[in-house]
């Protein structure tokens, strides 16, 4: 069979994960919670500045259109992690439903975005713990990369190692710590909105788009305007494929997932919303968007220092399991393609005492070291999200497939409105996706390269299923 047919049939693309049923003890609150733990991180606590920066006031309305294209991309992984509830997400979807080439693409781009997210999140948390560093006699030059005239950024390569080293020994987030981590991110936020609201001036959102609509490039060749803000802090956004790999234990997927999907995503997008509008109200864009850690900044100039602190303290408490989060989800990614015959199975072997792959794991850790600890969050960021919207893309594209191709199977939860809320994710993706700066375009397809020339030495011939089993269906 021609690589370019080959591709997994539903039936199999569980193969490895026939253990024992989970129980169903999960209803929505319980989908909302894990929805907003995996999702609230270093994008609002961070990321608001930068694109308040590109955008100004329109920022609120970037946060929006961002908000509502992850909508339609969570709404269809619903539907197909239900459909086929196996590890590896998009990239387990798309080899299901459009064959292995496409599949590699989309596993490449998740262990790029993986890796990146790990990175940015890594940058975020750093510009919150710089205090704590700074108090322990750290020089200057330790606390920022290059682009920022230091020699690296020591606080964002420590967390990130640290969070792989705990990954590797075994560590996995529960359900009770995730709760009480969703409540402190919250609660922060909700402390900030209230102290902005009494300083709060209406006149700072005038000009509302000062930069306009569309993602244009200034004079010195940065995109700005709102989509290109929204290109940015869609970032804000990921992380509920969390909710979607839980349909295997929720009491009722068809309710349930779908309050807890577009719930989360929901009580997001309005957070953030009325994050970023309160910001505004409180202190100019063009004042706070230069800070890394623009709420404690925004917080330090209304007169409260020990809440900023808070803040700060906040962020640096609950921002390492986001890491914790994706690095886990890196190393499911690998092993799923290792089994695959993709990538070199020695690299995701599992370690008998810790039951973690640990070598896959460490190699993850020091590359997002590195990562951040050279370079900006803003390119990091972006650079993740090339990855994760070409993901989405491949998902929304693989509802379609099914739809027309398995017309008559069961599906446990169906995307509503289906080629609307499809070609909203796909749409809303590549529009994204074009609004991001030409470099990080450019990088994304550079690394495309790389990940076909390396399907084409090896994966192509390793393929599980060149060998010629688990026939297609
Ligand atoms: N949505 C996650 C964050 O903002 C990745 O940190």
């Amino acid at each position: 069979m021609s690589f370019w047919t080959r591709r997994k049939a539903i039936d199999t693309a569980h193969a490895g994960h026939d253990g024992p049923a989970l129980k169903k003890t999960l209803s929505w609150p319980h989908l909302v919670a894990l929805g907003v733990g995996a999702i609230v991180g270093t994008g609002i606590y961070t990321l608001t500045g930068v694109g308040a920066g590109l955008a100004g006031p329109g920022v609120i309305l970037s946060f929006l259109i961002a908000g509502a294209v992850c909508a339609c991309a969570a709404l269809c992984y619903a539907e197909l992690s239900t459909m086929i509830p196996a590890s590896g997400s998009a990239y387990t979807y798309s080899y299901v439903a459009m064959g292995e080439p496409v599949a590699w693409v989309i596993g490449w781009s998740l262990i790029l975005e993986y890796t990146l997210v790990c990175a940015a999140v890594a940058v975020g948390w750093s510009a919150h713990a710089q205090g704590l560093f700074k108090m322990i006699g750290t020089p200057d030059f330790l606390l920022a990369g290059p682009h920022a005239g230091g020699l690296v950024n020591l606080p964002a390569v420590i967390i990130s190692m640290a969070v792989a080293g705990l990954l590797a020994l075994g560590t996995r987030e529960s359900a009770t710590v995730n709760m009480v981590l969703v409540v402190i991110k919250i609660a922060a936020l909700a402390v900030f909105v209230a102290l902005c609201l009494p300083a709060f001036d209406a006149s700072h959102f005038t000009p509302f788009m000062p930069k306009g609509f569309a993602a244009n490039a200034g004079p010195d060749g940065v995109k700005v305007g709102v989509m290109a803000a929204a290109s940015l802090i869609f970032f804000a956004f990921y992380g509920f494929d969390a909710v979607s790999t839980a349909a295997e234990e929720t009491k009722n997927p068809k309710r349930d997932l779908t309050i807890g999907i577009v719930g989360s995503m929901a009580a997001c997008t309005a957070i953030y919303m009325i994050v970023a509008a309160v910001s505004i109200g409180a202190s100019r864009t063009e004042v706070f968007s230069a800070s890394e850690a623009p709420l404690v900044f925004i917080l330090e100039t209304l007169k409260h220092p020990k809440i900023a602190a808070g803040v700060a303290l906040a962020a640096v408490i609950a921002l390492p399991t986001v890491i914790l989060a994706f690095m886990y989800g890196q190393s499911r990614i690998f092993f799923v393609m290792a089994r695959d015959g993709l990538l070199p199975r020695a690299l995701s072997r599992v370690n008998a005492k810790t039951g973690t792959p640990v070598l896959m794991t460490l190699l993850t850790g020091v590359l997002a070291a590195v990562l951040s600890g050279l370079l900006p969050l803003k390119e990091i960021a972006e650079l993740a999200n090339a990855g994760t919207l070409a993901a989405f893309i491949a998902v929304g594209a693989s509802v379609i497939v099914l739809r027309l191709r398995e017309p008559g199977r069961q599906r446990v939860f169906s995307t509503p409105a289906w080629p609307v809320v499809t070609g909203g994710a796909i749409l809303g993706c590549l529009y994204l996706f074009a609004s991001l700066p030409a470099k990080t375009q450019h990088y994304f397809l550079y690394a495309q390269l790389i990940g076909l020339a390396i399907y084409f030495l090896y994966g192509v011939r390793r393929s599980v299923l060149a060998q010629g089993s688990p026939p297609t269906k």
